[in-house]
């Protein structure tokens, strides 16, 4: 899987792929990452990738032809034709399920704006997908392109020391599609908080029927629409209903 970045701060990208676990990942080549800096295909003295918007108004565009002979160059190296990502607030917004498309997939050309945007022409002309982080807006398009590649990362075999571990993770439906449960780890006791008896009880049934009831409690107070999901998809037992029902208000 190869992932080009786009961008006008590629330093930004050195201690991300240095840290944490996907970084065998990145070293290894299992993730391949390469950054393009859309100001080497910018000509003159200055390296001029942004300019002033048509129709007045505040602050720079990034122009639309170092932005192309970059993707055209990040697309030679790549051998062909790929998926080219526009991070944006106006994209679709990032979920699991795009999530696993992506990790399925063989990477992307990923574009990071900067400033007020991109030229539009160019986003009309050369990208094919859009994607947003969240409804708010970000300096750059950077920290998207890293949430992405990392989900996308965490999900490939052999990456996680625990194979499991992403399984178990939030908004999985291969398991319920639901929130995770709270974890507790050493001591028993900390600042007068003891640790859910069940956790203790070394009783394997137990244990799962008290992580589920906290799927179910968590996800019911906080992300109602997640629960009618997981019930639509035939993913909740009568044990789960029986649950949900004695939860007020009942779901
Ligand atoms: C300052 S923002 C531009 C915001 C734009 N003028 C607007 O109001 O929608 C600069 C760049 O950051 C990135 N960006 C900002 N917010 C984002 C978000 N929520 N999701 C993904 N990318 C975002 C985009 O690449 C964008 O071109």
């Amino acid at each position: 899987m190869r992932f080009d970045v786009l961008t006008l701060f590629p330093e930004l990208f050195a201690p991300f792929v240095q840290s944490g676990v996907t970084r065998r990942a990145y070293g290894s080549g299992q993730v391949q990452l390469h950054l393009w800096n859309p100001r080497d295909h910018a000509p003159g003295n200055y390296r001029r990738v942004d300019d002033r918007p048509f129709g007045g108004g505040p602050g720079m565009v990034m122009m639309a032809q170092p932005l192309s002979d970059c993707l055209d160059a990040a697309l030679a190296a790549r051998g062909g034709a790929a998926p080219v990502v526009l991070f944006s607030p106006a994209g679709e917004p990032l979920r699991h399920a795009n999530v696993e498309h992506w990790a399925q997939g063989e990477g992307a050309v990923l574009l990071c704006g900067r400033y007020e945007g991109i030229d539009q022409r160019f986003i009309d002309a050369r990208v094919t997908h859009q994607i947003s982080l969240g409804d708010f807006v970000l300096s750059g398009g950077e920290i998207a392109a890293m949430a992405l590649i990392d989900a996308v990362t965490r999900l490939q075999p052999g990456v996680l020391g625990d194979e499991g571990s992403h399984v178990q993770d939030s908004f999985n439906p291969a398991l319920d599609g639901l929130l995770d449960c709270p974890h507790y780890t050493r001591p028993e006791l900390w600042a007068g908080q003891p640790v859910p008896a069940p956790l203790l009880s070394g009783h394997h049934v137990q244990i799962e029927r008290w992580r589920r009831d906290q799927r179910l409690r968590i996800t019911a107070e906080r992300r109602p629409e997640l629960i009618e999901a997981a019930r639509a998809a035939g993913r909740l037992d009568r044990d789960d209903e029986k649950l949900l029902a004695s939860l007020k208000p009942a779901l």
